[in-house]
């Protein structure tokens, strides 16, 4: 028998808790579910901060005009105006409810982060923003009787019946045994995908599942070509490739080739401070003219209290790896940092598949186009978030019709097969893993040509093959569609290069990507399918 509940959230970042806030007040009972810990999400990991329009010299055009233009041409100018327009309201109740930004004299301090014309992003304990959002809302999540979370219960596929999604299939964390939870409706916020390349700041629970289920339950995806890739990761032997936030190089770090010269300026009227696509290909030009792995970010004109100040976390991280930054100069390279694209939404968080509504980064809203401007995804979070859980409130919620046949939930084919000896797979599993991620790396990364991605599509199509767990299976599919996705857009804009297609074209190129089960990849003008 398939549990209930009325509505499921899965993932618990900013997205997530804040869809569970708005469903819960209202009085329904809302079910979170997470794969790993509840505050484990890219959320927590957010170092940066949070883009909004509340300085004293600031306005909220100049932030819609700044996120635009990183768009290149692909961001949907309503739901970007939605983001900076309500984004304002919604900190300032991120702050009723307890959330300690950086203050100094009692004022809100921002700092400043690429592409940005306003010192405009919001911190919290120096480098560790997301970490204190997300405390602040599980503790607000808490004070409503009506949320259990249901944490380390990986989802494996959503159920759809007569064209409606009416629950998940997930794995029952103590039993390690397959499971159905039946809701009126789903909101997916379940992240992104860096874990699909070989190197990614994100943590190991941002691996597109949510992305993967959405599209094999019959929900399009949108603009998946388009992944950022953060100049700046630490790249020390033995160390993850820890993040090593822009704010530094806002507060005026700079880049360093391996014979010590600065770099960028060469590259970008706005160097350091260039949008993230460029000084990413920058520091990739740069290693291969040196023959080296990386470049330095240099920190050493700070004093060490500064640094220790402003950016506690990194300071402290680097320094375990015997790294002091206030001395030498740190090795860096980009990494995968975040997905543009994600299930189609229009602006009110609602998919093209009924009863299932996203937000956050697993979703494609348009406010960030082809090209994310920083610090900007905690804000589609919260913004998006909530508006996903109200629509579903409201579509969805007591005394709307949702009615669907109510048979058992069978579980998949491939769920029960590996029922029993999923432990054995893990190793399978495992090396799956890793020949993608190897191959979107080297094949489907920074510099994307057409026989690079032929060949990344040839060996997945081998490696489907095989039979595969549902993890591996939903892994391999987004990988896939970022593939033939990437294939497709000949041109090149925003976080999607193409050194056979250098250009942008916007006569023939200004157009969304639109992936749906058994189609071929289609374009549209718009992302938003209601109007
Ligand atoms: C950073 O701190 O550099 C990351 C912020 C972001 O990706 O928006």
């Amino acid at each position: 028998m398939a549990l209930e509940t009325d509505f499921i959230i899965i993932g618990s970042g900013i997205a997530g808790l804040r869809a569970a806030v708005e469903i819960a007040r209202g009085g329904a009972r809302v079910t979170v579910l997470t794969k790993d810990r509840t505050s484990e999400s890219n959320t927590e990991y957010a170092q940066g901060g949070v883009a909004v329009a509340l300085s004293d010299d600031d306005k909220v055009s100049l932030h819609e005009e700044d996120t635009l233009q990183a768009g290149a041409g692909l961001c949907d100018e309503e739901a970007v105006r939605v983001l900076v327009e309500d984004g304002r309201r919604y900190i300032e109740e991120l702050i009723e409810w307890g959330t300690e930004f950086d203050r100094e004299g009692g004022r809100l301090v921002f700092t400043q982060e690429a592409a940005h014309s306003r010192r405009r992003i919001l911190h919290a304990h120096g480098d560790s923003t997301g970490k204190e959002i997300v405390r602040a809302l599980i503790k607000r999540a808490g004070a409503e009787k009506n949320i259990a979370f249901l944490p380390h219960a990986a989802t494996e596929s959503l159920v759809v019946e007569d064209g409606r999604c009416c629950g998940v299939r997930y794995l029952d964390p103590l039993l390690r045994a397959p499971r159905a939870l039946r809701a009126r409706a789903i909101v997916l916020a379940s992240g992104g995908a860096g874990q699909l390349f070989l190197h990614t700041t994100n943590p190991q629970v941002a691996t597109g599942d949510g992305m993967a289920m959405a599209f094999l339950a019959g929900a399009e995806l949108a603009d998946m070509e388009f992944v950022q890739f953060h100049p700046t990761a630490l790249n020390l032997a033995d160390a993850p490739r820890f993040l090593l936030s822009e704010a530094m190089r806002g507060e005026g770090g700079v880049l360093l080739n391996a014979a010590g010269e600065r770099f960028m300026p060469r590259y970008h009227e706005r160097a350091e401070l260039a949008p993230r696509d460029i000084v990413s290909r920058a520091i990739v030009a740069e290693m291969a003219r040196t023959a080296t792995a990386s470049v330095y970010l240099d920190m050493t004109d700070f004093d060490r209290r500064f640094l220790h100040r402003r950016f506690p976390k990194i300071y402290e991280t680097c320094l375990r790896f015997n790294l002091d930054l206030a001395r030498e100069p740190a090795p860096v390279s980009p990494a995968a940092h975040y997905c543009m694209g994600g299930v189609r939404t229009d602006i009110q968080g609602r998919t093209t598949l009924k009863g299932l509504y996203a937000a956050g980064e697993v979703a494609c809203t348009g406010v960030h186009g082809a090209n994310r401007l920083a610090s900007n995804s905690l804000l589609e979070g919260l913004v998006f978030g909530a508006r996903a859980g109200s629509a579903a409130v409201k579509e969805c919620g007591a005394g709307a019709d949702v009615s669907v046949s109510r048979k058992e939930i069978e579980l998949e084919e491939s769920e029960r097969a590996q029922e029993d000896d999923r432990r054995s797979k893990g190793e399978v599993a495992l090396a799956v893993r890793k020949r993608v991620r190897r191959l979107m790396w080297e094949r489907v990364g920074i510099i994307r040509t057409r026989e690079s991605m032929e060949r990344a599509l040839f060996e997945f199509n081998q490696i489907a093959r095989a039979p595969l767990r549902p993890a591996s299976r939903n892994f391999l599919t987004v990988a896939t569609i970022v593939t033939r996705s990437a294939l497709w857009r000949e041109e090149s804009r925003g976080g999607h290069f193409r050194s056979d297609f250098p250009e942008r074209d916007d006569e023939h190129w200004q157009v969304h990507s639109i992936v749906k089960k058994d189609s071929e990849i289609s374009s549209s003008e718009k992302l938003d399918f209601a109007s």
